[in-house]
């Protein structure tokens, strides 16, 4: 068992082997671009921890790893169209560096590119491995739909978008960690309990990322802070609000979030200082912590070594602590 850093660095050096621009550059470049553009790699790394976690070893899972990134980095093509962010890992989003047309093509391009990485895995394999992200690829479709729904209503309750950011981001999370499991042939079991461990994992990561978007240093988030307010966003912040915040801070926050300016500060501020006052920011951070320690409760039930729990657990204090 390696570091973090260790299976960062080696997923990093296969992605720059296996991404080559190809002709027609204008379908190939943004797709090297975005992948070039780095991020944090999380999804990757979680599946060559998990293969090892499960005693095989991780260059057995540098394709499943591979498909998962160019799958996320697909979904996040397309999502900075359809929440109109001009800005990703602080660089211009693949819409306005290119043009939307661009962004639609190439994140094709990359979904179909994700699943053709499995096919470099044995028959059975290969099947089990397809079916997981088939079934998961849906469910992030379903988790967007939901997300777009939602702007356009303001009676979201706090189980709805649960559900939601459980689709749209943590089934991804706890796909790649189960894929390791599914290379590593671990039992059934095991793999279950990883895919929980996972899915916790994500909804944590996805309540922090909610709080970021509003509460994210600029110098650092390399997104738009703000760009959930600015897009109507019904994130856990906004619920929060409604569900602890006073009767004059719910009143305050709707008619905010009814209004369109064409300079958003102001309203950004404001509806921050919602989120501060109201102790929905405060809630944000106690929710994360609770599905942190969801995880690590499942965690703490596998039959791992005690060496390996260490890593994982490592992994998910780092995400809580994380910035961008
Ligand atoms: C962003 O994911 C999309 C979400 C599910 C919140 P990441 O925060 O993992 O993005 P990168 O890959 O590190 O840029
Ligand atoms: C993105 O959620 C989830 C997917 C890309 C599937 P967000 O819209 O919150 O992600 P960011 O904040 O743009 O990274
Ligand atoms: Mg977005
Ligand atoms: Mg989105
Ligand atoms: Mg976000």
């Amino acid at each position: 068992m390696h570091s973090i850093d260790f299976y960062r660095t080696a997923f990093i050096s296969y992605l720059k082997e296996k991404i080559q621009t190809k002709e027609p550059r204008n379908l190939y470049e943004p797709i090297s671009y975005i992948l070039g553009l780095g991020g944090k790699r999380l999804r990757p790394v979680l599946t060559l921890l998990s293969t090892e976690i499960f005693d095989v070893d991780h260059k057995k899972a540098l394709d499943a790893a591979l498909a998962i990134e160019v799958f996320h980095n697909f979904s996040l093509v397309h999502d900075d169209i359809m929440d109109a962010a001009p800005l990703r890992r602080g660089a211009a989003t693949v819409h306005e560096k290119w043009d939307v047309n661009t962004g639609i093509l190439s994140g094709d391009a990359m979904l179909i590119t994700a699943y053709q990485l499995f096919e470099n895995y044995g028959s059975d394999r290969f099947r089990d491995l397809a079916k997981l992200f088939s079934t998961t690829a849906l469910q992030v479709c379903e988790g967007q739909q939901y997300d777009i729904d939602f702007e356009g209503r303001d009676d979201v309750i706090l189980p709805e978008y649960l559900k939601m950011i459980e689709y749209k981001t943590a089934v991804l999370v706890a796909a790649a960690l189960k894929m390791g499991g599914i290379i590593a042939d671990a039992s059934e079991q095991d793999q279950s309990k990883i895919y929980e461990f996972g899915l916790n994992l994500g909804i944590a990561f996805q309540l922090q990322d909610d709080y970021l978007d509003a509460f994210g240093d600029p110098k650092t988030f390399g997104k738009q802070v703000g760009g959930d307010i600015i897009e109507n966003k019904k994130t856990v912040l906004y619920l929060n609000v409604l569900a602890n915040g006073t009767n004059l801070q719910k009143k305050e926050l709707l008619d905010l979030y009814s209004i369109q300016p064409n300079n958003p500060s102001a309203k950004i501020e404001n509806i921050k200082g919602i989120f501060m006052e109201s102790g929905a920011a405060e809630l944000a951070r106690t929710s994360t912590v609770e599905y942190t320690d969801r995880a690590f409760k499942i965690l703490a039930s596998m039959d791992i070594s005690e060496n390996k729990m260490e890593v994982l657990r490592g992994f998910g204090e780092q995400l809580m602590a994380r910035e961008e």
